[in-house]
């Protein structure tokens, strides 16, 4: 099994389904480390509980250094002997100096189909735009901010008494199909194509 890394800021519901997924004897990844920017992110005791090795590097004290925060976690991911990066609800801009040094090693989950609706709130802007069909998209990090190359979507129906929370949860769920599929794709590219994650249209 490959040794990666999840990255996060939150409750870590992403990073659960990939903890899940990683525990199949047959998965082609483990996860060496769960590093957080948030001493306080929930994940973190989540992570914590399921036996794995957890770090944090706060941001706040680097001061708007972020490269130099970003040397910190560097530095703690080459250590534990990560070969991939998962930002699952990671929620610091990266600079070149990240997204350099795990240039095709990194991926991010994001809760839209992009290229439609980067950056935040992204549920909010999908219900104003009235868009009939949403979803996530797993792709590779660039410098550019929820951009680079697309391993793969899940679609959900945009329904018309819609929520943000509600279309959010809709897309979580598929989130966290998604996210262990696209992991599992990067690292095995010849492997089969799982059945469960054939694309869908709604109207
Ligand atoms: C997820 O919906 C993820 O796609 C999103 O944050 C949430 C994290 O939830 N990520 C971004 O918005 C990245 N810009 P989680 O902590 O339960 O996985």
């Amino acid at each position: 099994k490959r040794p990666i890394a999840i990255l996060i800021s939150g409750r870590g519901s992403n990073m659960r389904a990939l903890i899940d997924a990683c525990a199949a004897p047959d998965f082609p990844a483990r996860i060496a480390l769960v590093l957080s920017n948030r001493p306080d992110a929930p994940g973190l005791a989540v992570a914590q509980a399921a036996g794995l090795r957890t770090a944090s590097v706060d941001h706040r004290p680097f001061r708007g250094d972020r490269e130099a925060h970003e040397r910190a976690i560097d530095a703690m991911l080459r250590e534990a002997g990560v070969e991939l990066v998962c930002l699952a609800g990671y929620m610091r801009l990266l600079t070149p100096f990240l997204t350099g040094a795990w240039s095709g090693r990194m991926l991010n989950i994001h809760p839209s189909l992009l290229p439609a609706f980067p950056g935040l709130h992204t549920h909010e802007r999908a219900l104003a735009t009235g868009v009939k069909l949403h979803g996530c998209t797993v792709h590779l990090v660039t410098e550019i901010m929820d951009d680079g190359p697309i391993i793969g979507q899940a679609a959900v129906p945009v329904h018309a008494d819609d929520t943000p929370d509600r279309l959010a949860a809709r897309v979580l769920r598929q989130e966290h199909h998604l996210y262990p599929a696209a992991l599992r794709k990067i690292l095995d590219p010849d492997g089969a194509d799982d059945p469960a994650t054939e694309s869908l249209l709604f109207l």
